[in-house]
């Protein structure tokens, strides 16, 4: 099989195709052909060596498939040899050939393209879990999204436009906001040329947010919080702020962690707040929840309450040009690799 490596921890330049021989299901597990596969900001992090979760490099990372089964395990019920599915791989993803846990595995629906597919379960899972089940989005409820023309940016605002009256903020480069409007961003922020703080406390008159979602970290989480009005809520689930350039910088890491807020359910209590986590990653023991979610979302896009927006598509071979993309902050939507 074919697939990226990070060889090690580096710049864009690290990436390598490398071809090892073609791994075998195991107990319980579905092979797939991979046609398509989302590159995450995570991936990025991990070829930086800023992703303490990612095996050490050489490693192929890689959450995401969308392909064809085409071997499956005595043991598997359901899939079968040709189907059309996508599913989340806890790393190796980025391989014309995976082998995967079948629970982790949902057949597509027939009118959704491998690119799309690939690109709705780690974005819109993390979308519509803050949204929905940590957060339990309401009508009307005023909601900060940051990082918001990314892929995960993206599915937060078309998951926001399910529910009535939800006012939304979003921060982005000026060039995107055009984007942002189209998928229904009330109030775009240009964060590299005004103070987001000060901007959202205008348009709410001084009043503030029901909901933050930060994936910035550090000082943010901070910033964010003090825009919560009572009964409001951050989430954090990223530290993007360690990420600058195309390495690790040591200098930065201490700064940026530094500035993360300490805080104490005395506090919260009497702020009436809320912090919550959400981290993808770290729940593959509650695939039951990641199913029932990834489910609920296919039949958002079967409605067409939900549709990828695919930023470009790389070939394997230009993995390094994918990886830049996304660090030099040029996408607008998912970035997606196919073998
Ligand atoms: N916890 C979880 O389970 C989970 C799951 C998925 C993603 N995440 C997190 O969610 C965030 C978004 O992920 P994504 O995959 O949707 O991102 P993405 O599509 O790669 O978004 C990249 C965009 O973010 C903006 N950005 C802001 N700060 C940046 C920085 N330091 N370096 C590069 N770009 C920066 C840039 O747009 P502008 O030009 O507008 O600045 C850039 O184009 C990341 O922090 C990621 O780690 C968390």
């Amino acid at each position: 099989m074919r697939a990226v490596w990070i060889t090690k921890a580096g710049g864009p330049e690290v990436l390598a195709v490398r071809e090892t021989p073609d791994p075998q299901p195991g107990h319980g597990e579905v092979r797939i052909a991979v046609r398509a596969c989302g590159l995450n900001f995570a991936e990025v992090m991990a070829r930086q060596g800023l992703y303490p979760d990612a095996p050490k490099p050489p490693s192929v990372v890689g959450y995401e498939v969308a392909g064809v089964v085409d071997a499956v395990d005595a043991e598997v019920t359901g899939l079968e040899v040709g189907q059309r599915v996508l599913a989340l791989v806890r790393f190796g993803g980025h391989a014309d050939t995976v082998c995967v846990p079948a629970e982790r595995v949902l057949p597509m629906p027939d009118d959704l393209d491998f690119i799309e597919g690939a690109a709705i379960p780690v974005n819109y899972l993390t979308a519509y879990h803050m949204l929905f089940r940590v957060a339990n989005l309401r009508p009307e409820a005023r909601v900060l999204v940051h990082m918001a023309a990314g892929g995960v940016g993206t599915a937060v605002l078309q998951l926001c436009r399910t529910v009535p009256g939800v006012v939304t903020f979003g921060t982005a480069s000026a060039a995107k906001h055009a984007v942002l409007r189209e998928e229904g961003c009330t109030h775009p922020i240009d964060y590299r040329t005004e103070d987001y703080v000060a901007r959202v406390r205008e348009l709410t008159g001084g009043e503030g947010l029901d909901l933050v979602l930060d994936s910035l970290g550090g000082r943010d989480w901070k910033r964010g919080i003090s825009l919560l009005r009572p009964v409001g809520q951050l989430i954090a689930y990223g530290f993007a702020n360690l990420s600058t350039g195309e390495r690790r910088s040591y200098r930065r890491l201490l700064g940026q962690l530094t500035g993360v807020p300490l805080l104490t359910p005395y506090g919260m209590m009497d702020r009436n707040h809320t912090v919550s986590g959400v981290n993808l990653g770290h729940l593959w023991e509650r695939t039951d929840l990641l199913r029932e979610e990834l489910t609920a979302l296919l039949d958002l896009w079967r409605e067409g309450a939900i549709k990828p927006r695919i930023d470009q598509v790389f070939p394997f071979e230009e993995a390094a040009a994918a990886h830049r993309r996304i660090g030099e902050r040029r996408n607008v939507g998912k970035v997606v690799l196919v073998p």
